[in-house]
C-alpha cells in the first residue's frame, strides 16, 4: 500500500524522567539522535508522509528537522497541553494529506525498533482483515506498559488494552504489553472523537488513551519476535542499555559483511560509519561519525577516528584523528594526533608521537618520530627527521610551509613558516630555518661547533680541588680558557 500511509510519530510527552532540559528525542545513541532510530525503521514501510507530534517543551525537534529528513519532508503537529496518547495522535489530523488512508504511529522514544519487525506488523494487519494491528510482546517484567486482553476464543484479536494503572489484580499479571506502536486505518479519528465523547479522560490518570480505540475498532495483536526491539527509553540508564543493543547489532551487522572484531564489546561504532570487508579492528576503538574504513586495513587497539577516511590496507594503532584522510598502504601510529585538514598520501608513514593539522602529505614520505606538522604541504618521498617542529604560529597568524619532493630535513630541526624548501633540498639536523632553501641545496641553521683542548681535564682538577677546600674564598670556578670569554 505504499504512498497511502503515514507515519505519525508521538513526541509531546514531557520525559520528565529523563531530566534533561534538551528534548529527550535529540539525544544521541549511537552518534544518532534517538528519534531518527524510530524513524529509520518506519521509512522502511514507504510511507508518504512524516508526522511528528510535538510539546510547546521540544519545539527544538521543529527547528532540528524543519528543513526535513533526509529526502522526507516532515509535517508537525503541536500538542498542547499534553492530555495523553489519543489526543497527541488528533493532534495529527489536520496535518495529514487527504490520501492518506492508513498511520503506523510510533513513540518517539524507542530506537530499538527496526523496520523488519514493522513490516511484519504491517502485513499480519493485511492477512487478518483487522481494521487496526497494534505490535506486542510477552515480557518476564510487564511492570509500567499497558496489558493487552486477547478475545475469549483463543483469537488473535484484541479485546481491550488496559493500563496499569486502571487493571485489576488479574489483569496485572497478563505479560502480553502494548509496545505503544500500531498501524490504524484512518478510521481511527472517528473512533478517537467516540472515545472522547463516550468514555472521556481515564479517572486515573486524567488523559485521552489511545489504546481505547481497540473498544470500537476491530484489532489484531502481533508479537515482535524480540521483545527488546519494542523498549522505550525513558531515562539515563535505559539510554545506555538501548545503546549498548544498537552497538551489539552494529557489530553484528559488520561481521556478517566480513569484517573482524577482536574483543567486539570494547569497540564504539557510531551508525554512520561504513567498513568494507576484511578490515580489521582490534581492541578499543572508536568510529564515529561519517568515518569510512577502507578493505585489508588493520585497526587498533586503541583508534578513535572520528569523520576520517582510512584508505585499503592502512595500519593504524593508537591513533585519534578528526576530519582527516588517508590513503591506502598508509601506516600511522603509536599516539598520533591527526588533526582536521590532514592528508597522509599513499605509503606515507607517521610514526610516534606525532601531531598534524592542516598537512597535506605525499606519497610515500615519512613522519616516524615525534613530529608537529601545522599548515604544511609535504611533497612525496620526503623523510622528516625526529623532534622536527613546523613552526606556523607567530602568535598573531599562522603560515604555511611548503616542501618539494624528496626532501631531507635533518632530527631536531624547526621550519618557520612562511618557508618554501625547494625539491631535494638537504637541511641539517638540529638547524632552525628561517630563509627559504632552494632545490638541491644544503640549508644549515646553527652555530657552528668547537672544541676546546683539554678543558674537561682541568674542570674536573678544579672541581676536585673545591671538593678538598683548597680553593681560594670566592674562587669558585675553573679560570676562562681563552678565546672563551665569560666562562
Ligand atoms: C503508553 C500506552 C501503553 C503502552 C506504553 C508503551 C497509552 C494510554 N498507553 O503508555 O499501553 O504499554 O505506551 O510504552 O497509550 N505522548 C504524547 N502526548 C501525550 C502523552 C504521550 O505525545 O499527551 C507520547 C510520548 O511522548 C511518548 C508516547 O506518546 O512518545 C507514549 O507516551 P507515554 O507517556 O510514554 O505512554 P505510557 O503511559 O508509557
Ligand atoms: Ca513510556
Amino acid at each position: 500500500m505504499a504512498g497511502s500511509l503515514a507515519v505519525v510519530i508521538l513526541a509531546a510527552g514531557r520525559s520528565t524522567r529523563f531530566k534533561s532540559t534538551r528534548s529527550k528525542l535529540l539525544h544521541e545513541l549511537s552518534g544518532r539522535p534517538m528519534l531518527e532510530w524510530a524513524l529509520d525503521a518506519a521509512l522502511a514501510l514507504d510511507p508518504a508522509q512524516v508526522v511528528v507530534v510535538y510539546g510547546a517543551h521540544n519545539a527544538a525537534l521543529c527547528e532540528r528537522y524543519g528543513g526535513g529528513y533526509g529526502k522526507h519532508q516532515i509535517s508537525f503537529a503541536l500538542q498542547d497541553p499534553p492530555l495523553g496518547t489519543g489526543h497527541a495522535l488528533m493532534q495529527a489530523e489536520a496535518a495529514l494529506q487527504p490520501g492518506i488512508t492508513e498511520l503506523l504511529v510510533l513513540p518517539g522514544d524507542s530506537p530499538l525498533i527496526d523496520g523488519a519487525t514493522l513490516k511484519a506488523l504491517a502485513a499480519a494487519r493485511s492477512a487478518s482483515g483487522a481494521e487496526h494491528a497494534v505490535l506486542s510482546a510477552t515480557v518476564d517484567n510487564p511492570q509500567g506498559y499497558g496489558r493487552i486482553l486477547r478475545s475469549p476464543g483463543g483469537n488473535d484479536r484484541v479485546a481491550l488494552i488496559v493500563e496499569e494503572a486502571d487493571a485489576t489484580p488479574e489483569q496485572r499479571a497478563v505479560r502480553e504489553i502494548n509496545s505503544g506502536m500500531y498501524i490504524f486505518a484512518r478510521s481511527v479519528f472517528e473512533q478517537l472523537r467516540r472515545t472522547r465523547d463516550e468514555l472521556g479522560a481515564s479517572a486515573v490518570k486524567g488523559e485521552y488513551y489511545l489504546t481505547d480505540v481497540v473498544r470500537f475498532g476491530e484489532t489484531v495483536a502481533v508479537q515482535a519476535g524480540d521483545w527488546r526491539s519494542i523498549s522505550g527509553v525513558n531515562d539515563r540508564s535505559q539510554l545506555a542499555w538501548a545503546d549498548g543493543v544498537l552497538q551489539q547489532r552494529l557489530r553484528e551487522g559488520f561481521m556478517r559483511e566480513g569484517v573482524t572484531f577482536v574483543l567486539p564489546e570494547t569497540s564504539y561504532i557510531h551508525g554512520t560509519v561504513q567498513i568494507e570487508a576484511d578490515v580489521e579492528i582490534g581492541p578499543y576503538c572508536l568510529l564515529l561519525d561519517h568515518t569510512r574504513i577502507g578493505s585489508g586495513s588493520v585497526l587498533g587497539p586503541g583508534c578513535c577516528l572520528e569523520s576520517t577516511v582510512v584508505g585499503r590496507d592502512c595500519q593504524l594503532m593508537h591513533v585519534r584523528a578528526l576530519d582527516a584522510v588517508l590513503e591506502d598502504s598508509v601506516t600511522a601510529g603509536p599516539y598520533v594526533n591527526l588533526r582536521p585538514g590532514t592528508v597522509l598520501g599513499k605509503g606515507v608513514k607517521v610514526g610516534n608521537f606525532v601531531e598534524t593539522k592542516m598537512a597535506d602529505v605525499g606519497a610515500g614520505s615519512k613522519l616516524p618520530h615525534l613530529q608537529y606538522v601545522g599548515d604544511a604541504t609535504i611533497g612525496e618521498n620526503c623523510n622528516i627527521g625526529a623532534g622536527t617542529i613546523f613552526c606556523n604560529y607567530d602568535g598573531v597568524n599562522k603560515h604555511h610551509t611548503v616542501l618539494g619532493d624528496g626532501v631531507f630535513i635533518g632530527s631536531n630541526s624547526s621550519l618557520q613558516a612562511p618557508l618554501n624548501i625547494g625539491d631535494g633540498a638537504y637541511v641539517a639536523m638540529a638547524s632552525a630555518i628561517t630563509k627559504d632553501v632552494p632545490a638541491d641545496a644544503l640549508a644549515v641553521g646553527r652555530a657552528r661547533q668547537e672544541n676546546k683542548a683539554g678543558y674537561a681535564a682541568r674542570l674536573r682538577e678544579k672541581q676536585r680541588e673545591a671538593r678538598a677546600g683548597k680553593l681560594r674564598p670566592g674562587q669558585s670556578e675553573p679560570p676562562a680558557v681563552e678565546g672563551e670569554g665569560e666562562a
